[in-house]
């Protein structure tokens, strides 16, 4: 699809490999840099994640692109026996598993080395898997969705936290200026990779949202698919089942 052929760096290398590469570089000032870019909206976002999924009472939770570990850390409230975060980027977990371990949750969360598109789990493991503005960055967004259905357990919830682009042309004109000018320069202030910050619009505006994405996500094998919209548009939670047959 389109959207898989925007990479961060226009280099010969894969797009995992481009991703892989990009977060590892900016894993030291990721966390200081997304609070200060969503204004701390995002834990805000994951809360009603959580929020959603409480529903469920999932015991094994599997978080995609669990970057710093936000996701799997938020999850924890619902004090499941077990939460794995699986990423592409080392350095991004290398962060996350600090983080854990200051928290005491380390015989909660185990964060591991995993591609989504090529998950090794067995058919049917979890309950529940989440996604934090993972989905975007994938190689190929099908296959990867698909794969985690897999390895969801029948009836099984997935959770999808991602960027959004606004279809209010007022909301649309500000987050334009916003993400063309100024994530840029904070990004390449803080993280010295400008690069990284000018791939996340370019991804966003690539990347199909709201319905478009509920389409994709009923393609590869979901059903009870919905998305809830999040500040102005900006974001947006996708949710749907694997079939219980
Ligand atoms: C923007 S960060 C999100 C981190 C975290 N989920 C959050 O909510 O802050 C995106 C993460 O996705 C990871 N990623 C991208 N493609 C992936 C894939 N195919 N499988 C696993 N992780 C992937 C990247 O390495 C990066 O750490």
């Amino acid at each position: 699809m389109q959207h898989d052929s925007v990479t961060p760096y226009n280099s010969k290398d894969s797009k995992k490999e481009q991703v892989a590469q990009m977060f590892d570089n900016i894993s030291g000032r990721y966390d200081l840099l997304n609070s200060i870019l969503s204004f701390g909206t995002h834990k805000g976002w994951r809360r009603k994640c959580v929020g959603i999924l409480s529903a469920v009472k999932p015991q094994h939770i599997l978080d995609v692109a669990t970057g710093t570990g936000d996701f799997a850390i938020a999850c924890a409230k619902l004090n499941p026996a077990k939460i794995t975060g699986i990423d592409i980027s080392e350095g991004m977990m290398k962060v996350g598993r600090e983080k854990i371990q200051s928290l005491g949750l380390q015989n909660m969360i185990t964060l591991e080395q995993g591609n989504a598109e090529t998950i090794a789990y067995p058919d049917n493991t979890f309950d529940a898997i989440v996604i934090g503005f993972g989905v975007r960055n994938f190689q190929d967004l099908e296959k990867g969705l698909r794969n985690l259905n897999r390895v969801l357990k029948p009836g099984g919830l997935i959770v999808i936290l991602e960027f959004s682009y606004p279809t209010n042309p007022v909301y649309r004109a500000g987050y334009n200026f916003y993400f063309t000018y100024i994530t840029p320069l904070i990004g390449k202030i803080f993280s010295k990779d400008q690069r990284a910050y000018s791939y996340l619009m370019e991804s966003v505006k690539a990347f199909p949202n709201n319905e478009n994405f509920v389409a994709i996500m009923k393609k590869t094998g979901y059903v009870n698919t919905f998305y809830k919209g999040l500040t102005m548009g900006v974001a947006a939670i996708y949710c749907g089942d694997k079939p219980l047959k």
